[in-house]
């Protein structure tokens, strides 16, 4: 059977970004392997699938140029987790199967490999072959998502908040900061490189919101549920966090989930059949 369009790109991006590695001049030992190490270590891509499920149904033509910003979202999000497991963070010593890089090599390796990784997220930005007027909106969308006005700030929150226990409204500011701006994000720039209506963007932008904040809450119970070999990263860690779970409980935890999901899956029909038929393959997994 052929192939659907939207998952076959997927597969092409996957090979794209394992060749995509980027030459480092440097007499360094070993910085340039493990520059782009966690980024082939796996993870799910659940952020550059976001953007080319977008790309796909809206404007396939341009399916290959959403490429750089695809990869460019992978970066700055694996820069984020190379910093969120640093000790000074969240000290863990697994991430996407492998070693984490502050275990593997030593701290500075990995404050360096997440720094890089978040300035060469906009180099690959400004070479995609797209209209200069997109780029420069991409690299806006990016920076405020990834940034002060949302991921950098989110974890900032995160690891002040350790051992304070929170409102659970509060939780939920964090969590959209940390998490979902940079998956709705994802979502806005596929709609940006698409050309799509400022008002259908905006909501594509606002489902984004409630998908990452799900995402979230799925991840706070995974934390508590999952054995490092069934989550692929250390787990059990979230103790002196505020965590979904450990302010509402497992339980209600999981229904805070559930309510999500279900209008999550309502709000898929807003979109046209294409777009909505993307996601859905891609949300299969998760929702
Ligand atoms: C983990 O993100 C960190 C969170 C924001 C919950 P993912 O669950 O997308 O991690 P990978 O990319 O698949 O490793
Ligand atoms: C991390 O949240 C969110 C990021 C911005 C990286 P977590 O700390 O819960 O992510 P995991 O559980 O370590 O993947
Ligand atoms: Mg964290
Ligand atoms: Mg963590
Ligand atoms: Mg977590």
């Amino acid at each position: 059977m052929e192939l659907n369009f939207y998952k076959k790109t997927c597969l092409e991006f996957e090979n794209f970004l394992l060749h995509s590695a980027p030459k480092i001049q440097t007499f360094h030992p070993y910085f340039e392997t493990a520059f782009w190490e966690m980024m082939l270590s796996g993870g799910k891509r659940f952020r550059p699938k976001l953007l080319l499920a977008v790309v796909c149904a809206i404007s396939p033509i341009l399916s290959k140029n959403a490429f750089l910003p695809a990869l460019a979202i992978e970066c700055l999000h694996t820069y984020s987790l190379i910093h969120d497991d640093l000790p000074s963070m969240d000290n863990a010593s697994l991430r996407r199967g492998h070693p984490t890089l502050h275990t593997l090599y030593d701290e500075s390796t990995a404050i360096l490999i997440g720094d890089g990784l978040n300035t060469y997220t906009f180099y690959l930005l400004s070479k995609a072959r797209l209209d200069n007027g997109v780029k420069i909106k991409l690299i806006e969308e990016l920076s405020k998502a990834g940034g002060i006005d949302g991921m950098v700030i989110g974890q900032a929150m995160d690891c002040y908040f350790e051992n304070q226990k929170l409102q659970i409204d509060r939780l939920k500011e964090i969590h959209l900061n940390k998490t979902a701006k940079l998956i709705a994000t994802s979502l806005k720039m596929g709609a940006i490189i698409g050309n799509l209506s400022k008002e259908l963007t905006e909501k594509i932008y606002i489902f984004g919101l409630e998908l990452g904040l799900y995402f979230q809450i799925q991840d706070d119970i995974i934390d508590t549920t999952q054995s490092e070999n069934q989550a692929l990263k250390t787990t059990r860690q979230d103790n002196n966090k505020n965590s979904y779970v450990n302010l509402l409980g497992l339980e209600e935890a999981k229904n805070n989930a559930n309510g999500l999901k279900k209008n999550i899956v309502n709000n898929l029909t807003y979109f046209e059949k294409s777009l909505q038929q993307n996601l859905k393959i891609l949300l299969e997994d998760y929702l």
